[in-house]
């Protein structure tokens, strides 16, 4: 893969508005992801001035605040329907910015901390994305995010592969690439670490309904222009691989963990 990932900014965020209404009712990954980032107390060590990058409806940052030992809290969404949720569950101040994660709306070396939970596997290019991080991070700042990792929707991606010749699917980086990614742009004390989850799903038809609901289809602007036809939907259905002694699919989900100190 190369470094760019080719995204359309403007799907991105009409995705994410759309599905702003339902998110909290399909992100049952989201949360389990959630769960595992509390777990590892990697958030404990945010601090100063806090951003959560790509807040969506505020589940974490909502955790951020229940944490607390930070002076100030940011959530910064590149959809505003986004931030409306997030503003409605959160009761105590935070300070609400409506922007790009590629294009960070503050000073340099004026901020802590950097988060970000499932939301910069979206960005177009993601090296200059995480050099704007280094740029607004104080030196010893830290930065901690989750990402989809490259075995995420392998299954889907297979069975599209019986389909057509079309991109399907978003890639995503793998871990040791991210790794690569950190290290040559000067991070330091960098931890990258991985783990795939397989959750079951009645059917294949309830997966894309799921990623819909959270704003995850395919985005890419290279996929495939054409409209999938019923055809190409029900082809790629019988594609997806199944284990013939259970009902329902499996679909694979990599989550990858960062965790980085900002050296200027
Ligand atoms: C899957 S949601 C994750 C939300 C939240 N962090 C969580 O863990 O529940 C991804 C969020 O990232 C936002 N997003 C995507 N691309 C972005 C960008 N370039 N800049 C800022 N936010 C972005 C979307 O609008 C969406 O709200």
């Amino acid at each position: 893969m190369s470094n760019v990932i080719d995204r359309d900014k403007y799907k991105v965020r009409q995705a994410f508005a759309q599905a702003s209404v339902g998110y909290d009712d399909f992100a049952h990954l989201q949360r389990t992801v959630a769960n595992g980032v509390l777990k590892k107390n990697a958030i404990t060590s945010l601090h100063g001035n806090v951003l959560d990058i790509g807040c969506g409806t505020g589940f974490l940052t909502q955790q951020l605040q229940n944490i607390g030992g930070y002076q100030q809290l940011m959530a910064l969404d590149i959809a505003v329907p986004m931030l409306q949720k997030a503003r409605q569950r959160l009761n105590k101040p935070v300070s609400y910015v409506c922007g790009d994660a590629e294009h960070l709306p503050f000073q340099s070396a004026s901020l802590d901390s950097i988060f970000s939970g499932l939301a910069l596997q979206w960005c177009q290019h993601l090296p200059t994305a995480l050099q704007d991080f280094r740029r607004a991070l104080k030196p010893g700042g830290r930065l901690v995010f989750t990402t989809f990792g490259a075995e995420t929707l392998r299954e889907l991606k297979q069975a599209w592969r019986g389909v057509d010749q079309c991109r399907h699917v978003n890639d995503f980086y793998t871990p040791q690439q991210l790794q690569r990614l950190l290290l040559n742009d000067h991070w330091r004390t960098v931890a990258v670490d991985s783990q795939l989850f397989r959750p079951h799903y009645a059917s294949v038809m309830t997966l894309m309904r799921e990623l819909k609901g959270i704003g995850a289809q395919s985005v890419s602007s290279g996929r495939k222009q054409a409209l999938t036809t019923k055809t190409d939907m029900q082809a790629m259905m019988n594609a997806y691989p199944r284990d013939a002694s259970m009902d329902g699919v499996f679909a694979s989900f990599e989550i990858i963990w960062v965790t980085a100190e900002a050296h200027q």
